[in-house]
């Protein structure tokens, strides 16, 4: 299958990248950190597609970048993400604006102009069908106090893929909600909040459910998968 997953560099993404391609999967990640990136694309044989996806220009620019080198796209992986925590009160109007941008309006952007590609190559038989995951999180199901803008950020995915997961099973494109728990990566530094992660989940269970979701055979669709640390509640 041939695979872009946004966000590779770090966390869940390179665990992905990293699994995928051992798996016989052609990997493309996105991201912005291009030192880390080099050393994946070493270890993995991906192929790093430099990108901000923080605007709109930028999401047009990865679609860009993706279809000048591909001609089509088996599985979309909207795996890049910015952590935010505080009440609402302490927090910037900056950061909401930049949340929003990465967790919900990228992914969902994203998803338009692959979309659009992935059904003219179903149409034409290039391929005979196509996935989209979302790497949203138990957050996008749930809320707590100093949480609500992230997970507003989320919740606005939940709501995008239940009803695109609908809309899109005639054009034989499944949709997957993938929600992990908390997740031992660097989320919560990346987006100043720096905290112990030692306790949470491994990245690689969050890589394992997408590769179980990437491997379903055409006529199976998962449309949500909670997955979390059994020491949390
Ligand atoms: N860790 C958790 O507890 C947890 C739990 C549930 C869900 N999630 C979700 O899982 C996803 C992956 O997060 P993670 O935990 O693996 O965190 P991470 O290690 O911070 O990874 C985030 C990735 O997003 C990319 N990214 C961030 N801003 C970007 C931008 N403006 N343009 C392009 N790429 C950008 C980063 O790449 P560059 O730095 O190279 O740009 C990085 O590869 C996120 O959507 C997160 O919300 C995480």
């Amino acid at each position: 299958m041939k695979v872009l997953i946004t966000g590779g560099t770090s966390g869940i993404g390179k665990k992905t990248v990293e699994l995928l391609s051992s798996n016989g999967h052609e990997v493309i990640f996105s991201g912005r950190d291009e030192k880390r990136a080099k050393h994946l694309e070493q270890a993995t044989g991906a192929q790093f597609i430099l990108c901000d996806i923080s605007t709109v220009e930028g999401c047009a620019h990865l679609t860009q970048q993706y279809f000048d080198l591909h001609e089509s796209c088996d599985v979309l992986i909207n795996n890049a993400g910015l952590w935010s925590e505080g009440t609402i009160d302490n927090t910037s109007v900056r950061e909401i604006e930049k949340v929003f941008a990465i967790n919900t309006i990228a992914p969902i952007i994203l998803s338009k102009y692959f979309i659009a590609k992935m059904k003219d190559s179903i149409d034409s038989g290039i391929q005979d069908h196509s996935k989209l995951i979302f790497v949203n999180s138990i957050a996008g199901l749930t809320s707590k106090a100093q949480r609500e803008v992230y997970s507003s950020s989320k919740w606005a995915i939940t709501g995008f893929t239940r009803g695109l997961s609908d809309e899109l099973s005639e054009h034989k494109i499944s949709v997957t909600n993938l929600c992990p728990g908390a997740v031992d990566t660097e989320l919560f530094e990346h987006g100043g909040y720096p905290r112990d992660t030692s306790s949470m989940m491994d990245p690689i269970a969050v890589a394992n459910a997408i590769k179980y979701i990437v491997d379903q055979p055409r006529d199976v669709k998962i449309k949500e998968l909670a997955i979390q640390p059994s020491n949390y509640i």
